[in-house]
C-alpha cells in the first residue's frame, strides 16, 4: 500500500473521490469556540432523548447540521433528519446518505436514490483505532494477512473504517446486520479503494458475492472511508 497521505483536514474532495455520481457533502468542525450546538428539529430532539449528555448532544447536532449542509447542495433546505430504530438517519424522500463523527469533525454525505441504493461514511482517529489485539475480531483470515497487526495499526484502522462504512451503506436497505466477518475486503492499490465482497445477502438485489467499492483516504491523524452501493439498473 502506498504511504501517500492526504494533506491537512478532511475535504469534500476526499469524500467525492471515486464516487460515480454527484453527492452533497457537509463537514462541521467539532472543536470550535462556538459553544452552542446548532438547533435541532423536534423529531431529532426526540431521537436524542432528554438524558443525552452535553458532548453527545453537540456531536449529534453537528452531524445533523452537516447533513443539512449536504442536502442544501441538492436544493433541500433545513430538512429534519430523524433517526430510525436501528440508529440510521432517515433522509428526505429521494435521498440516501450517511453521517460520521470524531472528536474533531462531523461529516455527512448524501446522494440521490436514483444514483445510489446506499452511501456509507466513516472517520476514525488513528490514535484511537482498534488495537492489534482486536484485529482477530475485525479481520477475516485473508484480511489479517494484509493488515499484519505486528507492523502497526494503520492498515487495521483503514480496514476497520472501511467495514463500518460498508455497514452504514447497506444496513438501511433491508436492515440486515452485517458483522465484521460478513464482508471480505481486498485492497486495490492502483485505485486506492477496497473491494468489499458481501458474504451475507443484504437484500434481494445485493446477494452474497456482490462487491461494493470503498474509497479510503489516509490523513496524518485520521482515516476516512466512503462506501457506495449503486442504484439497481431498472
Ligand atoms: C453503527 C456503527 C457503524 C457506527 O459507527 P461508529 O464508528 O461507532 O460511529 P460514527 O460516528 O462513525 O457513526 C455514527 C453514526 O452512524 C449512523 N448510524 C448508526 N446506526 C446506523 C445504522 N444501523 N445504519 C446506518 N447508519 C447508522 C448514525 O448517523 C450515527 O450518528 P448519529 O447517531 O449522531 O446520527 C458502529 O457503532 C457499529 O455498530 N459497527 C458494527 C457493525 C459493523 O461495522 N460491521 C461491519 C460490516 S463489514
Amino acid at each position: 500500500m502506498g504511504v501517500s497521505r492526504a494533506a491537512g483536514e478532511v475535504s469534500a474532495e476526499h469524500l467525492r473521490r471515486g464516487l460515480p455520481c454527484a453527492i452533497g457533502v457537509g463537514i462541521r468542525a467539532v472543536r470550535t469556540l462556538d459553544a452552542v450546538a446548532p438547533p435541532l428539529h423536534a423529531v431529532e430532539e426526540a431521537a436524542l432523548g432528554p438524558r443525552a449528555i452535553e458532548q453527545r448532544r453537540r456531536i449529534f447536532a453537528l452531524g445533523r447540521a452537516a447533513a443539512r449542509d449536504a442536502l442544501a447542495e441538492f436544493g433541500i433546505h433545513n430538512a429534519a433528519i430523524p433517526r430510525a430504530d436501528g440508529g440510521e438517519p432517515v433522509w428526505p424522500d429521494g435521498f440516501v446518505g450517511s453521517i460520521t463523527h470524531s472528536r474533531e469533525v462531523a461529516i455527512a454525505i448524501v446522494g440521490r436514490r436514483d444514483d445510489y441504493a446506499g452511501l456509507g461514511v466513516d472517520i476514525e482517529e488513528l490514535a484511537r483505532g482498534p488495537s492489534p489485539r482486536a484485529a482477530r475480531l475485525v479481520c477475516r483470515p485473508n484480511e489479517m494477512a494484509w493488515v499484519d497487526p505486528e507492523s502497526g495499526t494503520e492498515r487495521l484502522a483503514r480496514l476497520f473504517s472501511a467495514k463500518e462504512a460498508v455497514f452504514k451503506a447497506v444496513y438501511p436497505i433491508e436492515r440486515v446486520w452485517l458483522g465484521f466477518a460478513d464482508a471480505e475486503l481486498t485492497w486495490r492499490e492502483d485505485h486506492q479503494v477496497f473491494e468489499a465482497e458481501l458474504l451475507k445477502s443484504v437484500g434481494q438485489r445485493y446477494p452474497v458475492g456482490f462487491v461494493l467499492s470503498v474509497n479510503s483516504v489516509l490523513g496524518a491523524t485520521w482515516v476516512l472511508s466512503s462506501a457506495y452501493l449503486p442504484a439497481p439498473a431498472e
